[in-house]
């Protein structure tokens, strides 16, 4: 019997996962998502071509990889009928896509939810995506959900009605917009038609490729320190992008997990509020911003830098159980002249490995740096380790010595073949 290797983020999300799972799909029978939805955004660099996921698993690219959607993502059709048109137009087959029939779907409402928490959250807004994730989730929980075997099944209709009844009685007592039912209805049956023929039931499809001996990866969204309940709370996403989550949005237990790849920038990097100690708010922040190109796939937002945050990466492998390392954007802090380090906090008074998403915790710790020389120079072309600049190997040791899990990946440019596979 196969097993499933994961790919997860480490820290706030963009961490470079689709360019991971990318090349791992190239081995691979089926690549699937298990959570999230598009509030993620995972750029592939093809051939100076710029490909950006959102809702399809990004091994779709390799048209032997069979690419699902897991019965744990929450999916807007309109959005996900738009990446299947823009694949198509750019010349893939998108025959090797299959949809869960568990997964939920994101309707208008939740959409337009979303947007009322925010402005009703007011200067504690958490800065989502606004893409409705939260209100979708929400109502899974709450069991008012769309499933897509519901969705594509004639009881769409009457659910939908009701659902977008109670909602208009929201939107009405905060004076906002209401949603025309007939209109979305209408709409989202001819979405229902179109999507139709992807949808599966995954878990059973899941587990055949497990026996037939499949090799099978599994595409993290978002990241631990976005993770409802191990992530900085409240500034966190409404599922669980840890290990946990996979088993849950896929349907596979403990044993069928193989590797577990906790992929991280060679800095770090946030979107939206909350705590993150290592930030740089000034020049340097700036300078990595620019370097990296550091704006969200997503929402192009400018993204917040800072240095590594070791602590975070030590909770995050913890967490996950990571059997393995993938360290993206060594070009990029390879172009500074002196890089530091987060190696630990102060905590009063005391140093500690300790990592909390309590905020007061938080707020408490200051960063311990360690200063390494940049200047890396042009290191894409390099596919050994050990062919890597002193200096580059100095920091990269460092991270695995704290971490104690090993560098499988080393990442040395955008394109998807600038990558060093550490044997
Ligand atoms: P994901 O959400 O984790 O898949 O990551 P994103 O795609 O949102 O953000 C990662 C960004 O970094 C993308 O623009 C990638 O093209 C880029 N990228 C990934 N790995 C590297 C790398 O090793 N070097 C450089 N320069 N860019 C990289
Ligand atoms: P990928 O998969 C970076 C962040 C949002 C916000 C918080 C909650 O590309 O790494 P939500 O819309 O989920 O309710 O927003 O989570 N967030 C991400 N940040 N990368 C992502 O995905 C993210 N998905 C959600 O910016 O702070
Ligand atoms: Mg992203």
């Amino acid at each position: 019997m196969s097993k499933v290797d994961v790919v997860l983020g480490t820290f706030y999300g963009d961490e470079g996962k689709g360019k991971i799972i990318d090349y791992l799909s190239e081995n691979a029978d089926a690549s699937i998502r298990c959570s999230g939805g598009n509030n993620a955004g995972h750029t592939i660099n093809v051939n100076g071509k710029k490909f950006a996921f959102h809702l399809i698993p990004s091994g779709i690219l390799n048209s032997n990889t069979k690419a699902i959607i897991g019965n744990g993502v929450v999916i807007d059709p309109k959005v996900l009928i738009e990446e299947i048109e823009e694949l198509k137009k750019n010349g893939y087959s998108v025959d090797n896509l299959y949809i869960s029939d568990k997964a939920h779907i994101i309707m208008p409402y939740h959409i337009m939810m979303d947007k009322l928490q925010e402005e009703l959250r007011a200067e504690n807004k958490i800065g989502t995506t606004a893409r409705g994730i939260g209100p979708a989730y929400s109502d899974k929980y709450e069991r008012s959900g769309i499933r897509v075997e519901d969705f594509i099944s004639d009881k769409f209709e009457s659910i939908a009605k009701e659902n977008i009844a109670k909602k208009n009685k929201i939107f009405k007592m905060y004076q906002k917009e209401e949603l025309n039912a007939e209109e979305t209805i209408e709409q989202y049956k001819k979405y229902a038609q179109y999507l139709k023929k992807y949808v599966v039931d995954s878990v059973d499809m899941l587990h055949n490729l497990l026996e037939e001996n499949k090799n099978i990866v599994c595409e993290g969204a978002q990241a631990t320190l976005l993770d409802i309940d191990f992530g900085n709370y409240p500034f966190v996403t409404s599922s669980n992008p840890t290990i946990g989550g996979v088993m849950t949005g896929t349907g596979i237990g403990p044993k069928y997990i193989g590797e577990v790849y906790g992929v991280l920038k060679a800095y770090s990097s946030k979107v939206g509020e909350g705590m993150y100690i290592t930030e740089q708010d000034n020049e340097i922040g700036d300078t990595i911003r620019e370097l990296g190109h550091e704006y969200g796939t997503t929402t192009k937002r400018p993204r917040r830098c800072g240095w590594l945050d070791l602590v975070a990466l030590k909770y995050a492998a913890r967490l996950n159980g990571l059997t393995g390392l993938a360290i993206n954007h060594v070009d990029t802090i390879g172009k500074l002249d002196k890089i530091k380090l987060c190696v630990a906090y102060e905590y009063e008074g005391q140093r500690t490995m300790r990592f909390s998403t309590n905020n007061e915790y938080l707020k408490k710790c200051v960063p311990v740096y360690e200063e390494f020389d940049g200047n890396f120079g042009d290191i894409s072309n390099i596919k050994r380790r050990e062919d890597l600049p002193e200096n580059a190997k100095k920091y990269l040791d460092r991270i695995e010595e704290i971490v104690n899990v090993p560098i499988k990946f080393i990442g040395t440019g955008a394109d998807r073949n600038d990558m060093i596979i550490v044997d």
